[in-house]
Formats: structure tokens, sequence, C-alpha cells
């Protein structure tokens, strides 16, 4: 919405949340406080921001003053009741369009941004049909188009997906409405790259294409783990099939397993789907992308323990990066807090860096006790922003999000402040076994069928 009203200034884009905390965030005069990090983003927000572009709590205020509204609210997995951790849990998107049906006047065009299962359209199309039969005797008169137009940014790289994307789908059958719709994309896309389809493709869309990418991330991840066991280079082996035009280059890089809020959310719900339509075939084989994805990050932790002689009770353990990946502060999902959380069971004492999270965040997310196997949790954990402190007396060094602060440090000096034998665990593949000769720290890297001798 924040690139919506820098590429449109005559638009008057207003977001609204029930978090009156959020909005408090997203109007603080201090842009390093807003609640999302994302490159490029506080420099638009300082742009447009109290122009065109405004922060609110007044739902239905701005509901009524709005001719179209993006219902953009979280739609996690479902914790209890029936397809508890599969199906997606819609009570947002429904009380948003309770909202909408209660406080919209003459003609809204709503259009379903969340990411959802396929048919909620019909879900909010229902909840808004009773408001406009109910209005047909009262003086506000009101009637409603719904569109589907899932988001396909990605966190990290935000701005650029959406000022140039690949595609922008537009789901729907009123032809006024997706008229209007593709008329403000226009402004700053090309017309070719707005792609129209039905309603229920544009929702199945959005899952499949998260589904796929996902399914390249465990596909590479476990050509890692047979890298390491054969001999061969996963970066190697990246590169050479991504030579081919019909695989690609993209999302080829193995590392720690894929976090963030949507990829297992996501996959979990077109899961559910195929169970819902009797696809079970289909649904266990898109449910081995995330049964790949958890063995990943336990098999980094439990190698981690291995090879540090098999008990990391009372070691002190750098652990590089608590975001689910670079230029994000977002760390739902992050695999850092499994690995994070299978070292604690074991007993490791934990030094942990990020650049952007907060140790508040990383708290959150360390003492939610989801399994039973983190019940028994022995090691501790603190939060450093000094690199070298972290290092100091460390058995080991984890690098688990690829910052850019992480790519050029100095390991002859984290040597000499690291207790012998040291170890550098690299997930990422972003330290250069250069960078370590001489030191005589020992050297584990994702995918990398020799590490060693240095
Ligand atoms: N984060 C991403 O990278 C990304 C990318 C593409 C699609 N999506 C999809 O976009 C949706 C939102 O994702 P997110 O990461 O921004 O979630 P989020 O949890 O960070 O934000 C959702 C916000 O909606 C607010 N909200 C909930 N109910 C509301 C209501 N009735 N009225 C007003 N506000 C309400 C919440 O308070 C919260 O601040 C999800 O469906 C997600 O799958 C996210």
């Amino acid at each position: 919405m924040a690139v919506l009203a820098d590429k449109c200034k005559d638009i008057l884009v207003t977001l609204v949340d029930i978090d009156k905390e959020r909005i408090k965030a997203w109007n603080d005069k201090d842009l390093s406080k807003l609640p999302v990090f994302e490159p490029g983003l506080s420099e638009i927000i300082k742009r447009n921001r109290d122009k065109n572009l405004f922060f609110s709590c007044e739902i239905a205020k701005t509901i009524k003053e709005a001719d179209m509204v993006f219902i953009s609210v979280n739609t996690p997995t479902k914790r209890s009741g029936f397809g508890a951790g599969y199906a997606s849990d819609l009570k947002w998107v429904e009380s948003s369009a309770r909202q909408v049906a209660d406080y919209a006047s003459g003609h809204t065009i709503v259009v379903e941004k969340s990411t959802v299962p396929v048919r909620t359209a019909e879900l909010i199309q229902n909840i808004l049909s009773e408001s406009e039969d109910n209005s047909i005797i009262s003086s506000n008169k009101k009637s409603f188009s719904v569109l589907s137009s899932p988001e396909f940014l990605a966190e990290g790289t935000a701005i650029n997906d959406l000022e140039n994307p690949d595609r922008v789908l537009i789901g729907g059958e009123d032809n006024d409405a997706i008229k209007s719709l593709s008329s403000i994309y226009e402004r700053w896309i090309p017309a070719n790259k707005i792609l129209f389809t039905n309603v229920w493709s544009s929702e199945l869309s959005k899952l499949t294409a998260n589904a796929f990418l996902a399914q390249r991330l465990s596909s590479i991840n476990a050509i890692s783990a047979l890298c390491e066991a054969t001999g061969a280079e996963i970066k190697e082996v990246s590169n050479a099939i991504g030579a081919d035009k019909r695989i690609g280059k993209k999302f080829l890089d193995a590392g720690p397993g894929f976090g963030g809020s949507c990829f297992q959310k996501d996959i979990l719900n077109l899961v559910y789907l195929c169970r819902y339509y009797g696809l079970e075939k289909i649904s266990n084989y898109w449910e081995q992308v995330l049964i790949v994805n958890n063995w990943q990050k336990e098999r980094i932790a439990s190698l981690v323990v291995e090879k540090l002689f098999g008990t990391v009770t009372n070691k002190k353990i750098a652990l590089f990066g608590f975001s689910f990946k670079a230029n994000t502060n977002d760390t739902r999902e992050s695999p850092s807090i499994s690995i994070a959380k299978d070292l604690l069971a074991n007993g490791a004492n934990l030094m942990i860096h990020d650049p952007q999270v907060l140790p508040s965040q990383i708290e959150k997310e360390l003492s939610s006790q989801e399994t039973k196997r983190f019940s028994d949790k022995k090691g501790g954990w603190c939060f450093n922003r000094d690199l070298n402190e972290c290092v100091k007396d460390s058995d080991a060094i984890i690098f688990l999000t690829a910052w850019d602060e992480y790519k050029k440090l100095d390991f002859k000096k984290f040597s000499q402040l690291m207790r012998k034998p040291s170890w550098v665990f690299d997930t990422r593949k972003i330290i250069s076994k250069n960078s370590l000769k001489g030191t005589g720290i020992k050297f584990w890297q994702v995918g990398m069928g020799n590490c060693n001798p240095l």
C-alpha cells in the first residue's frame, strides 16, 4: 500500500489495523521504529506519510469513505479445532469482511490480498451479500464487488518486487471492478504483466506458487545432504542444473531450511485442501516438502552436536542470524528458532546476534514451548550486538542468516578469542574457505562434500 501511494499521488491510501500499537509505530517520527524492517520502505514512508498515505485506527470511518478495500490481514495455520495444524485460520478475514459489510457505503470494491484457501472469496461475498440485501430497505444502499489479487512480494526485496513485479494477478467476474483495479496497477506496471483469471484460479495460483518455490528449496537441501555424503559440492551442482533454462538459476541456494510466515502455512493449506477433496496421494506429495524442510533443520542441529564431540552441554556457541533471511526483521518460522531450541535442549549456551531482530522478539520465539521436545530445556541464551563478545570463549560459530556483515569477518581475530578446537558451521554458504586459512578453525558448510583440511 505504501508503494501504491508512492506511485499514485492522487489516490488517498489509509491503512487501518486493530493493533493500535502497530499503527502508533507506523506513525512514529523516528523511522527506525517502524514495525517492519524492509530495505527502501522507510524512505517511501517518509516521502508519502501524512500526504496521501495515512495510518489510522479509525476502521469504521475509513471503510465508509473507501471506494476500494484491500483485505490484507493475517491468515495463519489453525492451532485448534477442525483442520488444526493444516487449514488456514480465516477468523481475521471473516471479521474484516464483516467490518466492511457493516461500515461500507455506496459501491465498494473488496480486494482479497491475504493468501487464502481456494473459495474464500465466496465466504467474503456471502457476508457482503447479506449486507447488500439488508441495505435495500435502508437509506444507505450498499453494493460490493469482490476480487482476488494475491500478493507475490518476498520480504527483503519487497519494494523492488512491488515496483517491478513479474506479474500481478487479478481474479474476478465484475469487469468494471477488474478495470478499476488494473488501471491502478497500470500506472507503473506494463499491462502485459497484469494477468486476469477467475477468482478460484487466482486464489489457487498463490498457494501453488509458494508450494513450487518451497519445493525447490527442499529439493536443493535434500541434494545438499547427498553432496556432503558423497564429496560433491552443492554450488557446483546447482550451477550445473541451473544452467538448464528449463530449471533456471533462482532459488537453488542450499540452506538451513526455509522459514518465513508463508511457505509452511501455504503448503499446509494446500495439503489440507487436497485431503478435503479426497486427493490423498497429492496431499502426501506436498507434505514431503515440509518433512524434508524440518529434517534439514534437525540434521544441522544434530551435526553441530556430533562435531562438538557428541555433547554441547555447557558449551558456548555463537549463533549469528535470527531472522528467517537477510534484510528483514521477520522471525516467523525462522530455521534459527528450531536449531536454537534443539541446541538449548542439549544444554548449550547460545550467544545470539542479529543486526535487526530485537532481543524481545527472540525471547518470544524461544520461550514458546510448542513441542514437548523442548520442555526439558537445559541451556541458556543471551543476546549481544558485539560480534567479538559473542565469539569470546565459544567452541563454535553457526551462521544461520546471510546478512552482508557476516560475509567479511576477521576469523584470525575470532580464532584467538575462541576455545580450541573451534568450529565454524556455515549453513548459508557465505563464508569462504580461504578466510579461515591458517586459523586452525574447523569448518563445515552446507552441501560441501570436502570441507577439510584447510
Ligand atoms: N509477509 C509476506 O511476505 C507476505 C507475502 C505475500 C502474502 N502475504 C499474505 O498477506 C497476509 C498478511 O500477512 P502479514 O505478514 O502482513 O501478516 P501480519 O500478521 O504481519 O499482519 C496482519 C495485520 O492484520 C491486522 N488485522 C487482523 N484483523 C484485522 C481486522 N479485522 N481489521 C484490521 N486489521 C486487522 C493484524 O493486527 C496485523 O497487524 C497473509 O495472508 C499472508 O499470507 C504475506
